[in-house]
């Protein structure tokens, strides 16, 4: 007898199954076509994340697991991958016509799924509901590929997306991991930081409004540990409007590479107390450089658009610098 979550992932892993193998066939056409055209994606990347689609019907994966397969239908519903029918009984798939992403815990076990629409439907992504097994907030898209190359690099890079992190990892990145939208949470921080032994940290999100925004909240979320020095948090801006996706179409891995370079750490400097007028040019040269990217991504958020010279601006930001500054634990830091 297999316990409720044991039940879940078997259910789970038959859906992916399914979803991948209707990519092969005629119905899936479409979808595949989409994958190669238009994500450039190759079969060997195709088959790493397990990509898939799920039929147009309303009822494919139900008749298939249910009726063909005999899993018991509050299985699948509690496993989100069906919805009870308002009126006349029976269910409905909740994915239907839609690029199917498996997402997975650490251990690669499928806990849910992303479904990209191929039309110009809403929403661009349905994912999975929280289940038993799935939270959002605690869990991050291809963690389970990703360990390994974070803790070889040492550094983990967090994008938006899930074709972000597929890009990457195609691109031979393997240190990439997308948050699932756009709220980070401290818990997938955390969790992302146990592979890393110097905590390095890169946030590389949309270069739009709503990847600024969502920036600015998970420096937030994750102030505690940043205020600290428990991440070295670094902020990679892309040109203009653009995902890692988009930057690695017209860029090569290695220009992200570059920018994304692990972050130099205080050699001598950090073994000493200092006061900063004490320091030589050279000493202050290296703090300069090794200064927590993060914090100067936020005074620049601060001061620009800003005119110093106009008193209510000059007020505005000297108090949010104030307030901002009192938060660095670490004296030198808020010295420099
Ligand atoms: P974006 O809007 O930046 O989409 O959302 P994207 O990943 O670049 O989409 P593509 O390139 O057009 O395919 C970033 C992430 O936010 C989540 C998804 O995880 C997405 O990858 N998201 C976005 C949703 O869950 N639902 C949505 O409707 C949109
Ligand atoms: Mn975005
Ligand atoms: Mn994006
Ligand atoms: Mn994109
Ligand atoms: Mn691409």
């Amino acid at each position: 007898q297999l316990s409720l979550r044991e039940q879940l992932y078997e259910v789970l892993a038959t859906s992916a199954q399914f979803y991948q193998h209707a990519l092969r066939q005629s119905q899936g056409q479409k979808a595949l076509q989409y994958l190669q055209s238009n994500r450039q994606l190759k079969e060997e990347t195709i088959q790493q994340f397990g990509l898939g689609y799920a039929p147009a019907g309303w009822e494919t994966l139900y008749r298939y697991l249910v009726e063909d397969k005999h899993y018991p239908a509050q299985i699948l519903e509690k496993a989100g991958l069906i919805k009870p029918r308002k009126e006349g009984g029976g269910y409905y798939d909740v994915f239907r016509d839609r690029l199917m992403i498996p997402i997975r815990d650490v251990q690669g076990r499928v806990i849910a799924f992303g479904g990209r629409t191929l039309t110009d439907e809403q929403p661009k992504y349905l994912n999975s509901p929280e289940t038993e097994l799935f939270s959002k907030g605690k869990t991050l898209f291809a963690l389970d590929q990703a360990k390994g190359g974070i803790s070889q690099l040492d550094q983990a890079v967090v994008v938006e997306g899930y074709f972000d992190a597929i890009a990457l990892h195609a691109a031979g990145i393997n240190n990439a991991v997308a948050s699932l939208g756009t709220a980070l949470s401290l818990e997938q921080v955390r969790l992302v930081l146990r592979y890393t032994e110097s905590k390095q940290l890169v946030l590389n999100f949309d270069a739009d409004k709503a990847g600024t925004n969502a920036t600015e909240r998970a420096i937030g979320e994750i102030a505690e540990l940043a205020y600290k020095g428990e991440v070295q948090l670094k902020i990679l801006n892309l040109p203009n409007g653009k995902d890692a996706d988009e930057f690695l179409n017209t860029h090569n891995p290695e220009e992200y590479q570059a920018l994304a370079a692990p972050i130099k750490r205080l050699s001598t400097l950090e073994k000493f107390r200092f006061r900063i007028d004490e320091l030589s040019p050279s000493e202050r040269k290296e703090l300069l450089e090794t200064a927590p990217l993060w914090l100067d991504w936020q005074i620049k958020q601060i001061i620009q658009d800003r005119d110093l010279k106009q008193a209510t601006d000059f007020q505005q930001v000297t108090q949010q610098l104030v307030k901002l500054l009192k938060k660095i634990a670490n004296s030198d830091t808020r010295n420099y």
